[in-house]
């Protein structure tokens, strides 16, 4: 697939995604959340779920989470559209609660591993627990495994926190900044 078919594939997904009943979570959604970025990026960024403001607006991270996920790419030289944001589920769980596991199995089946596919990255970011969970259905200690690079089916991935973890201690923050300097060398 060259750029503008990968585009016009991720285009007829986020449609889909858009007017996706495939599990509970349309029940209370505002807007679904595809994501957004480069149809051929190098790195694909993969979060938990839309928070309020990603549910109000249809754009993934475009909060608190979202400012300081764009001030620690900016830190090591990435802009937010050289990349692909999205997250393991496409819509916003009520009262942000975490994702089930079900809602998690269907929503990366129906449409977070054919976005994986299209885009075809060198690199999948999972930031959190749920993010990891739902694509290598693990569930690590994070304390033991952040920073680190997995390969799984010819495909790597970087685990490390989710940034609103960051944002709630100053601990947190600093692995995940170091986990992400790797990028600068990817
Ligand atoms: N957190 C996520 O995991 N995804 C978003 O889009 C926003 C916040």
């Amino acid at each position: 697939m060259n750029r503008q078919q990968q585009a016009e594939a991720l285009e007829l997904m986020a449609d889909g995604i858009r007017h996706c009943g495939k599990c509970r979570l349309c029940e209370s959604r505002t807007h679904a959340v595809p994501g957004e970025g480069a149809a051929d990026a190098a790195i694909l960024v993969v979060g938990e779920g839309p928070g309020a403001r990603e549910d109000r607006t249809g754009r993934p991270f475009v909060g608190r989470s979202g400012r300081f996920l764009d001030s620690l790419l900016a830190e090591i030289g990435l802009d937010r559209g050289s990349l692909f944001i999205t997250s393991a589920v496409k819509c916003r769980p009520p009262g942000n609660r975490t994702p089930r596991a079900d809602e998690l199995r269907i929503c990366r089946e129906a449409w977070l591993v054919p976005q994986m596919s299209c885009i075809d990255p060198e690199l999948v970011i999972l930031l959190g627990l749920t993010a990891i969970r739902s694509v290598l259905d693990e569930a690590p200690s994070l304390g033991r495994v952040h920073g680190d690079i997995v390969e799984r089916d010819g495909r790597r991935f970087l685990l490390t926190y989710h940034p609103a973890a960051g944002l709630r201690a100053d601990d947190v923050a600093e692995r995940l900044r170091a986990d992400l300097a790797v990028l600068a060398r990817v």
